[in-house]
């Protein structure tokens, strides 16, 4: 079955899926995206996702290309066409398609564009053995909170760990603290079970996944503290783990060259990823909602 992407008013088999030379996303990395999560026929914090998305938008004085209804429609539509169970869904919004000039055209119409992609439900070797992290430093700009389509940081860092057999990369800035991962973020649990994560504010992400973990984590009675952490206390951690909406709570058992604990992903990280996918197979089916 082939794939469909939607660009801009039309569904297009995915092979010949185009955008013009000149939308200022190609030229100036102008625009903002998602990746809304779809678990067995549901989409997960679609909600959260498109809030973020406005607000990502707003950062940028980027208008929204429609109504968050017919946002929704094209959404169900995608998902729907690619007849995606399981995968992600793409959304990307960037400024529009202008004679290149820095500054903000006149009267631009925002382009968008959406893709859905299948995929297994979770490496399980992930979950049952953790993954690796390599330390790079932080050499994004100053509004990490904005999900811009500007990732080079970002990109150069997956790269980065990917050649040292790691499967994330975080980013440390000033004083040897750690920011996030450069598609997560990052979590850990120290000698006396008190769960730290970076704060929100302009040098993280909020992520959406990071806010459920908020949820269960209070559920379990655990206190989570907000603040920054630093690669030494990283590598004496009791736990560790990374979050995202792809592959939600993910064991982290080593972080550079240091062993985390006993190498073993972390009770506590477990429960949590069970508890996250309980979170999303309550979420409601697709088919059973109005958009
Ligand atoms: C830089 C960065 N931080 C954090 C996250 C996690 O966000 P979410 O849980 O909403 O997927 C992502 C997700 O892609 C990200 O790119």
């Amino acid at each position: 079955m082939p794939r469909i992407a939607y660009v801009n008013g039309a569904y297009v088999p995915h092979r010949h899926a185009t955008v013009h030379i000149e939308d200022r996303g190609y030229q100036f990395a102008d625009g903002a995206y998602e990746v809304v999560n779809a678990f067995r026929g549901r989409l997960i914090d679609e909600r959260l996702h498109l809030d973020r998305l406005d607000r990502s938008l707003g950062e940028l004085s980027i208008a929204p290309p429609m109504t968050r209804q017919a946002m929704r429609l094209i959404m169900r539509e995608v998902v729907r066409r690619n007849r995606m169970t399981t995968g992600l869904l793409y959304l990307q919004v960037t400024r529009g398609v202008a004679p290149r000039d820095h500054k903000f055209p006149p009267a631009i119409k925002p382009a968008l564009v959406m893709t859905a992609r299948s995929i297994p439900e979770f490496p399980k070797e992930m979950h049952d053995d953790g993954v690796k992290i390599l330390t790079i430093p932080d050499i994004r700009w100053a509004r990490c909170d904005i999900k811009s389509v500007a990732l080079l940081p970002n990109i150069l860092g997956k790269q980065a760990a990917a050649e040292a057999d790691a499967y994330e990369a975080w980013m440390v800035e000033a004083g040897d603290y750690i920011t996030e991962g450069s598609s997560s973020n990052a979590w850990i649990v120290t000698a006396d079970n008190i769960l730290v994560t970076r704060p929100t504010g302009n040098r993280i992400l909020a992520g959406i996944t990071r806010r459920a973990i908020f949820g269960m984590a209070e559920e379990l009675g655990y206190t989570i503290e907000e603040r920054a952490f630093t690669v030494a206390e990283a590598y004496a951690a009791k736990e560790a783990f990374m979050s995202n909406s792809s592959h939600f709570v993910t064991p982290v058992t080593q972080i550079d060259d240091a062993v985390i604990a006993n190498g073993k992903p972390g009770n506590l990280t477990l429960e949590l990823h069970e508890r996250y996918v309980r979170y999303m197979e309550a979420a409601i089916p697709l088919q059973s909602l109005e958009a």
